[in-house]
C-alpha cells in the first residue's frame, strides 16, 4: 500500500512511525503546510502532487477541520484512492456526501479513529448493527474533558492549569473550546448515532452543555453526595425517531463511568441481542489514535471498504421525552428555575425531573445572563 499522509501533526507523526515499522505499507508522500525536516524528502505543499500521482493508492487524512479536508478527501476519492481519516469534524459534517462518493467510486472510506481515538468503537458498533438493532449509544467520548474532570475529583486544581496539561499531552483540540464546550463530543455522537441508527443527524441539532463553568465547589458537593461528575453524551432510539444530547452528568460513585481515569473514554451501546456492551480505552493521544488509523489501512488491505449502510434517513433529535432531575447553580434569580426547584444542594439547587430539551434550552439562554451557570443531570 502506497500512502500519502495529509498532515504531520500529533496523529500524522504517530501514523508515520507505526507505518515505518511495517512492510505491507509505506508513506510515500506527506502534505505539509510548512517544511518538516523529518519528512523533507517526501513532502509537498500541493495536494495535486498527491491526487494526480497514480502510484498512491491510499490517502490518510489527519489534518482536522472541515475545510480544506473535505475538498482534499473528495478529490482523492474521485481520483480512485482509498481514504482513511481520523477527522471527526469532516465525517460528522459531510457524512452523506463522502460516503456516497466513496460508494460511487468503489473505494474505501474508513474513519475508526474519528470516535474514541484508539478504541475500536465504530467498527464494533457497525458490526453489531449488521444483525441487531442498536437502541442507544452513550458514554464518555472526550479524553481532554475526562482528564480535567478526573483531575478535579482527585485534588483541588485550577481549571486553566489542568487544561494546559491536557494540551501539552496532545489530547486537546487545536481550539480546546471544542473539547470543553462539547463540539468535539457532539461530532463523535453524530457519527456514532448515524452509524447506529442509519440516521443523518446534523451535529448543530444536538443540544449540549460543557464543563467550562464547573468549580471546585461543585465537585466537592457532588463528592459529598456520593456522585462523580462526568461529561456524558447519549443518543437513543425513540418511538418516533431519535433523542440525542450531551451534558455533565452525576453518576453513582460505583458506576462504570465513575471509574474512568485520565484521558480514557468509555463508550457503550445497547442493543436488542447483546444488551449493553462497553468499550474502554485511550480516547486521545498520538499513538492510540494513530493505531486505529493504521488498523483501517490494514483492513483496506484485507478488502474492507466502508462501514456504513447504504441507506440513511435525515432525523431531527427530539429530547422532550427524556427527563432528569438536575443540579443547577446560578447566581441569577430565575422564576422558571424556582418553579421546578425541589431542594438546595451545595451552591446550587436540585430540580424535579425536567426534560432535557427544556433544561438545555433554558440553560443556553440563561448563560447570556449568568456566564458562570453550571448544571449537571442527576443520572
Ligand atoms: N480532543 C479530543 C479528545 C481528541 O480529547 O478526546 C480525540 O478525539
Amino acid at each position: 500500500m502506497k500512502i500519502a499522509l495529509l498532515g504531520f501533526g500529533v496523529v500524522g507523526k504517530g501514523a508515520y512511525d507505526i507505518i515505518a515499522k511495517r512492510n505491507d505499507m509505506e508513506v510515500v508522500r506527506v502534505l505539509v503546510r510548512r517544511p518538516i525536516e523529518e519528512v523533507a524528502a517526501i513532502s509537498t505543499t500541493d495536494i495535486n502532487d498527491i491526487v494526480a500521482d497514480p502510484a498512491i493508492d491510499t490517502v490518510v487524512e489527519v489534518m482536522g477541520g472541515v475545510h480544506p479536508a473535505y475538498e482534499y478527501i473528495s478529490a482523492a476519492l474521485r481520483a480512485g484512492k482509498n481514504v482513511v481519516t481520523a477527522n471527526k469534524a469532516v465525517i460528522s459534517a459531510c457524512y452523506r456526501e463522502l460516503t456516497a462518493l466513496a460508494a460511487e467510486q468503489g473505494v474505501a472510506l474508513r474513519c475508526t479513529a474519528a470516535v474514541g481515538g484508539g478504541i475500536p468503537w465504530l467498527i464494533n458498533l457497525e458490526r453489531c448493527r449488521r444483525i441487531d438493532t442498536v437502541t442507544e449509544v452513550s458514554g464518555i467520548m472526550n479524553g481532554t474533558t475526562n482528564y480535567i474532570m478526573d483531575a478535579m475529583h482527585r485534588a483541588p486544581v485550577a481549571f486553566a492549569d489542568i487544561l494546559k496539561k491536557a494540551q501539552e499531552l496532545g489530547y486537546a483540540e487545536a481550539d480546546p473550546s471544542a473539547d470543553i464546550d462539547g463540539d468535539d463530543i457532539r461530532r463523535k455522537l453524530t457519527i456514532s448515532a448515524n452509524i447506529a441508527f442509519d440516521a443523518l443527524l446534523q451535529e448543530e441539532d444536538i443540544p449540549m452543555f460543557g464543563i467550562r463553568t464547573v468549580t471546585d465547589g461543585d465537585i466537592a458537593t457532588f463528592q459529598r453526595e456520593g456522585y462523580v461528575c462526568k461529561l456524558i453524551a447519549t443518543a437513543r432510539r425513540t418511538e418516533g425517531g431519535v433523542a440525542a444530547w450531551l451534558q455533565p452528568t452525576l453518576v453513582d460513585s460505583h458506576a462504570l463511568e465513575a471509574a474512568v481515569p485520565a484521558n480514557y473514554n468509555l463508550i457503550s451501546f445497547q442493543s436488542e441481542y447483546l444488551g449493553r456492551q462497553s468499550y474502554y480505552g485511550q480516547g486521545a493521544g498520538r499513538y492510540p489514535t494513530a493505531s486505529n488509523v493504521v488498523q483501517d489501512c490494514v483492513d483496506i488491505l484485507g478488502g474492507k471498504k466502508a462501514f456504513y449502510a447504504g441507506k440513511a434517513a435525515p432525523m431531527q433529535p427530539d429530547n422532550s421525552g427524556v427527563k432528569y432531575a438536575y443540579y443547577v447553580r446560578t447566581a441569577s434569580k430565575d422564576a422558571w428555575l424556582a418553579s421546578v426547584t425541589e431542594k438546595a444542594m451545595g451552591d446550587g439547587v436540585v430540580t424535579a425531573p425536567v426534560s432535557v430539551s427544556e433544561m438545555l434550552a433554558w440553560a443556553k439562554a440563561k448563560l447570556n445572563e449568568d456566564s458562570a451557570l453550571f448544571l449537571a443531570a442527576i443520572g
